[in-house]
């Protein structure tokens, strides 16, 4: 969306995730910032969204108000069959532990003064062990760290500083596991690594969402690390959605002029040291002040005298692709 819409929705499927409607918006001096506008999204079991979209359009505000953390402002999530919004604090937080988030800085996400064998179980020692006890708690440490690729006779007694910034995130990833979660929300969670580090990480979570059977939202602003891990891309403009479709060859198929711009600005492979750069240098329009009916018309070639005054709504130009925009066909 620079536009809305729930056309893109898959109300006759199961579904690990919906979530409808989401508003999250931050007053501040001189007015609010509409952060998300009315997001809908919705994600299978055992699926990858990408949520791709510039620094600034909303993707960490929206995977934040879907944890709860804080809650939106307005809208619903619904994990699985359980409608959060409505959950009284205790089951509110027992149910947002199905759910975890992995983020973009490793380091400062662990506490610099405890273990990595204590900082895996962190989670479980607020929850409560449950049935994981039985195994103890070294031997369950130890598969988890070895899950996520880092050696425990190594690693199992050192401390976030000991660690290289991958490796933090694979024990951040350990202790998100730990949970048992039905969902994992990872926000940006290879853009502060190395570019040598980044395919590591990107395949350890794409061989945890199999072996722990998770449904996973994977949120960046890099077109070649959301496409590559997801199943399907939402692209974000300004709080809202532009384009939703199936990542198999995105770079051909995409519609929406936004989605074509951020093709255009990713930088070629040989200019490797660009990667991971925001996909254009270009000032986002206020977020405090959109701009009417379609929230790209100011930076859009195709603009027209309807764009102003009136929102586009997601349509479906080809089979599962999406596109908020008055004028493109597919
Ligand atoms: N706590 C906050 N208070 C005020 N504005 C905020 C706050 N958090 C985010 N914003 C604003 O909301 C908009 C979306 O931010 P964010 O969700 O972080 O975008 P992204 O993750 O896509 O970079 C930005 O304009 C940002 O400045
Ligand atoms: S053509 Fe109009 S509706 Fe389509 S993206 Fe551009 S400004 Fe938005
Ligand atoms: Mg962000």
């Amino acid at each position: 969306m620079a536009g809305s819409g729930t056309a893109h929705l898959r109300h006759d499927q199961p579904r690990a995730l919906t979530v409808d409607d989401l508003v999250v918006e931050f007053p501040v001096a001189g007015g609010t910032v509409h952060a998300v506008s009315n997001l809908h999204l919705d994600l299978l079991p055992g699926e990858t969204l990408g949520i791709l979209g510039e620094s600034g359009c909303g993707k960490s505000s929206a995977g934040r108000a879907v944890m709860q953390l804080p809650p939106p402002t307005a809208g619903t999530v619904t994990l699985g069959d359980v409608e959060l919004t409505g959950l009284k604090e205790k089951e509110m937080r027992r149910a947002r532990a199905r759910m975890q988030l992995v983020l973009q800085d490793p380091v400062s996400a662990l506490n610099p003064r405890r273990k990595v064998k204590d900082l895996v179980v962190e989670g479980l020692e607020i929850w409560g062990w449950g049935e994981r006890d039985q195994r103890g708690k070294d031997a369950f440490v130890d598969e988890l760290l070895t899950a996520v690729g880092l050696d425990p006779e190594v690693v199992r007694e050192r401390r976030p500083h000991e660690l290289s910034g991958g490796q933090c995130q694979r024990v951040c990833i350990a202790r998100s596991l730990a949970l048992d979660p039905d969902v994992l929300i990872c926000d940006e969670p290879v853009s502060s690594l190395d570019v040598s580090v980044q395919a590591q990480i990107l395949n350890l979570l794409e061989q945890a969402r199999e072996r722990y059977r998770l449904s996973m939202v994977f949120i960046a602003h890099d077109v070649a690390v959301v496409k590559n891990i997801s199943d399907r891309v939402m692209v974000m403009y300004l709080g809202k959605t532009c384009e939703v479709l199936p990542s198999d060859g995105l770079e051909r198929t995409a519609l929406h002029p936004y989605t074509r711009l951020l093709l255009d600005s990713v930088p070629r492979e040989s200019d490797a040291e660009r990667r991971g750069e925001p996909a254009k240098a270009v000032e986002l329009p206020s977020p405090i002040d959109p701009p009417s009916g379609c929230r790209f018309r100011t930076r859009c070639p195709l603009a027209t005298d309807r764009c102003a005054a009136e929102e586009p709504q997601l349509r479906e130009l080809r089979p599962g692709q999406f596109v908020a925009c008055h004028h493109v066909e597919a």
